[in-house]
């Protein structure tokens, strides 16, 4: 275990992320935990990462130098650096020149940190101060123009730090550095696999759910409900049922994927829950997209919980009264730290007040992906033989093509969709640009439709809009410069085989100002 210390940037997953892609298990710590709390658990090593602060500056982060001093290794990047420097005796100060983005850093004496680096790189900087002595004892490594000690190593003592990120990818040989310290200065050993952590998970959740407890999956088609899943019925087999809601907003062959290849694969116990009907129904003539998200948001909880009932009816009712009822979530980590939340699983009260449930049943969660990043969550799916197309599917939103199609929601209008976005995905997939568009909805514009010409006669149907996207967090997008040849035979291919449609377009607007979906 190495134990990233977070002093309040946006750095720390992504530390410890690079850690984990070391094969070396890491987790996030707030810089406010006692040190004895960290040291408690038993770290190989620490890293402290960057922040927001100066040293200097009131109220400023900090850390109990005994952190230093305790025989674990730490290492220090850009904050960290200079709270170690200053922490053991050396000096930091405003040199008046700040750092920002690509650096050339000059590296003097290699040491274990930077043995293999080229002398002169670049890196990612972002600070103010600057470290002008390094403490007692170390050895300093590089240097840029405004900063006379931007590395140093004490091997003896397990200490060493960078005052750039080693973590951002635009910094060259970061992850070299940190596997140097990581495996010359702390001695890690390199053993974190997807394997560990299915066999690690399943312990855990067996312990958890026990011999009898009884527990339920709500998937959705996508990844991380499926992985979550699958672990789970890795561990407790049968008493394990995974509840699909099919609610007729789903892509075309989605709902398959769920039945058939998501099963074969896992041979996890499987309610699927026909709703389509009664979804549609409820969304009749309805146009504005609030109206339609809560009504679809509404129709799902009453639907869900039914079937929860009936799953779970002799868990609280029935021989095995006494038995807990879990709830399998696919939480990630970024969720988890981003709440503030650490170790040990929370309970949820649900509101039940459909098809029989006392009232106050509480649901405890088991939460198998809490300590996983989504990269991970798609390696563990692979290792567990999921289907590619669940394990590396696009987000897709919960309200489904309900949103994607611009006025009232139909059957008919679905089955439109359906065949276009197929098309559209089918293309996207076999360009091989996948993995490198965050998403790329495809709309039906319903309600406009427009003069075109096909073979000999007029026609006059309908537009749909693709909206390929390139994002990281789905916070902020841009839309991705595809290919003239792919839209090109996107366009044909729609044109030619989905009759009821006759013009296709492109989104060009990033996010913000636009969503990227369009209701
Ligand atoms: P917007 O349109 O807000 O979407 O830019 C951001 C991301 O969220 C997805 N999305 C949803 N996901 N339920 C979901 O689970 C929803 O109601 C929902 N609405 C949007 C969207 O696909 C994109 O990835």
């Amino acid at each position: 275990l190495v134990l990233v210390v977070d002093f309040g940037a946006q750095y720390a997953q992504l530390i410890a992320r690079r850690v984990r892609e070391a094969r070396v298990y890491s987790e996030i710590v707030p810089h406010t935990m006692p040190v004895s709390e960290m040291l408690a658990r038993g770290p190989k090593a620490i890293i402290l990462s960057g922040g927001p602060s100066s040293v200097y500056a009131e109220g400023a982060p900090a850390i109990d130098t005994a952190v230093f001093t305790a025989g674990t290794p730490v290492f220090g990047m850009c904050y960290g650096f200079q709270l170690m420097a200053r922490g053991l005796g050396g000096e930091v100060a405003p040199t008046g020149a700040r750092e920002y983005g690509r650096t050339a850093v000059t590296v003097s004496d290699g040491g274990t940190l930077l043995g293999d680096i080229p002398a002169a790189h670049t890196v990612w900087m972002s600070h103010g101060d600057s470290v002008v002595a390094a403490p007692a004892g170390f050895d300093v490594l590089a240097s840029t123009p405004d900063t006379p000690v931007a590395a140093f190593e004490d091997v003896e003592r397990g200490l060493a730090g960078v005052q750039w990120h080693p973590e951002v990818l635009h910094t060259e040989h970061g992850q070299k550095v940190l596997e140097h310290f990581l495996v010359d200065i702390a001695h890690c050993r390199q053993t974190w696999t997807m394997v560990n952590i299915v066999d690690e998970q399943v312990d855990k959740i067996r312990a958890q759910i026990g011999e009898r407890g009884k527990a339920i999956c709500g998937l959705s088609g996508g990844v991380d409900s499926a992985v979550a899943a699958a672990i789970v019925q890795r561990a407790i087999g049968d008493r394990l049922t995974c509840v699909y809601v099919d609610h007729g907003l789903m892509r075309k062959g989605e709902t398959e994927q769920i039945e058939r290849d998501f099963v074969a694969a896992t041979g996890a116990e499987l309610v699927v829950v026909d709703a389509e009907k009664q979804f549609l129904d409820a969304l009749a003539g309805v146009t504005d997209p609030e109206e339609k998200r809560k009504i679809i948001g509404r129709e799902f909880i009453r639907t869900f919980e039914a079937a929860e009932a009936e799953v779970l009816g002799d868990a609280v009712t029935g021989e095995h009264a006494d038995s807990v009822a879990f709830l399998v979530q696919g939480t990630l980590y970024p969720d988890v730290v981003e709440s503030g939340g650490g170790a040990g699983t929370s309970n949820i009260k649900s509101h039940h007040n459909v098809g029989g449930l006392p009232d106050d049943l509480e649901f405890e969660l088991v939460e198998p992906l809490r300590t996983l990043f989504k990269d991970e969550v798609r390696l563990v799916g692979e290792q567990l033989g999921l289907p590619g197309e669940i394990v590396w599917r696009h987000p897709f939103p919960g309200p489904g093509l309900g949103i994607r199609i611009i006025g009232e929601v139909t059957r008919e209008r679905l089955d439109i969709l359906r065949e276009a976005d197929a098309i559209a995905r089918e293309e996207l997939t076999r360009s091989g640009l996948d993995r490198t568009i965050w998403q790329m909805p495809v709309v039906l514009l319903a309600d406009v439709r427009s003069v075109g010409v096909q073979g000999d006669g007029r026609t006059y149907g309908h537009p749909v809009v693709l909206r390929p996207v390139t994002s990281e967090d789905a916070m902020t997008a841009d839309w991705a410069r595809l290919p003239y040849d792919l839209m090109e035979r996107i366009s044909t291919r729609i044109t030619n085989e989905v009759r009821e449609i006759n013009r296709v377009t492109v989104d060009i607007t990033s996010k913000p100002p636009g969503t990227i979906e369009w209701e």
